[in-house]
């Protein structure tokens, strides 16, 4: 039986049973709540990338840069342990030549900026005196397949700036805005005042959202709550102590309607982007990061004073920067590899 029958069956067996036992119930609503989830359980089951990895080029490109994010993401942090990722890099290198083998003939360029991670690394490596001839090898046997690659260490890794460089650029411009923000895996002990987060959050208030019902809500933490929310977040590692201010975003589901049961994850993730730049155009430093998480650890939250009708969004750990910091530089893309004009164009 084939997914989609699957699913028609189970929706089959579902409407059966309103029949029976569905009285004093919207039926026909019922069914189409029970249709979404069924839709999306088949799309989750056939595109989510933990399916059949390297059996899609996009999965296996879209993991690799997770897996390359890890990397670069661990060298911008305060005080990485001496020797870190080697596991973490062997295995990137390994999906790299599995990568090479089946798609390099389709997407051979794709291999520059996680080989540019993996040669910063090493650099890096090497300045803190670290050597490790495997990974070197692993490396250079890839790197002579693909000699018209031009990879380059400092468009990868990570980058250091100054605050008084980023108070120049932070709200000099939308363009500077935009190209001056990066996500800190550390901030100053100075706390950014009350006054500068209220200020953040007002103007975050301008975000546009479906039928203007602003159905997003902020949770600021402190202290010991904060650095609590970061443990149990887990995606920063090393960071949570220093991550003393925080807010989780979420949105009310009471906000939307039976044809529109996503809205409130693109409300949610509209505010927050919102926030971010707010606090950023501030001088403020931020994070994001992930609520991706299971239903079972989000049940947590109740913990945190979240309720059940709200959505987490994203954590936004932030603080005042260092006079100079690190960053992970997090090449984009271009945007040929992100875009389709559905008309022809004229280049000039
Ligand atoms: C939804 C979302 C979740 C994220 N979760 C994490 C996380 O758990 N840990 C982390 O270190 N960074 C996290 N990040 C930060 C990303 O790694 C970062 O935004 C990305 O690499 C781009 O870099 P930039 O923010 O410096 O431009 C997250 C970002 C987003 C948008």
């Amino acid at each position: 039986m084939s997914v989609t029958d699957f699913s028609s069956f189970i929706e089959w067996l579902f409407k059966k049973y309103l029949a029976f036992f569905g009285k004093g119930l919207d039926c026909d609503l019922e069914s189409q709540y029970f249709h979404e989830m069924c839709y999306f359980w088949r799309l989750t089951r056939q595109y989510n990338a933990t399916n059949c990895t390297d059996e899609d080029l996009q999965k296996m490109q879209f993991t690799i840069l997770r897996e390359n994010h890890v990397i670069e993401k661990g060298m911008s942090m305060q005080n990485p342990r001496k020797g870190f990722g080697q596991e973490k890099v062997t295995r990137l290198l390994e999906r790299l030549s599995k990568y090479y083998d089946l798609y390099g003939r389709d997407d051979e360029e794709f291999l520059k900026y996680p080989l540019s991670t993996v040669l910063a690394y090493i650099d890096y490596s090497h300045a803190n005196g670290v050597q490790m001839p495997e990974i070197e090898v692993a490396y250079e046997t890839l790197r002579a397949k693909l000699p018209s690659l031009e990879i380059v260490a400092s468009k990868a890794g990570i980058q250091t700036t100054t605050k008084k460089d980023l108070m120049s650029a932070c709200d000099n411009g939308f363009e500077s805005l935009l190209k001056s923000r990066h996500s800190l895996r550390y901030f100053s002990d100075e706390p950014v005042g009350q006054e500068v987060i209220e200020k953040a959050l007002t103007l975050a208030q301008r975000t546009p959202s479906a039928c203007n019902r602003q159905g997003w809500h902020t949770h600021v933490f402190k202290g010991e709550e904060s650095v609590r929310l970061m443990y149990w977040q887990e995606g920063c590692r090393g960071c949570e102590e220093g991550f003393r201010q925080s807010v989780l975003v979420t949105a009310n589901l009471k906000a939307f309607l039976s044809h529109e049961v996503f809205q409130a994850y693109i409300d949610g993730g509209l505010y927050a982007m919102n926030l971010i730049n707010a606090f950023h155009s501030l001088g403020v430093g931020t994070i994001p990061l992930s609520c991706g998480f299971s239903l079972e650890k989000l049940k947590y939250l109740d913990q945190f004073g979240i309720p059940e009708n709200e959505i987490p969004i994203l954590i936004i750990a932030f603080g005042n920067v260092e006079d100079e910091y690190r960053y992970a530089v997090s090449t984009r893309k271009q945007i040929n590899k992100t875009n389709t004009f559905h008309y022809r164009t004229t280049k000039s």
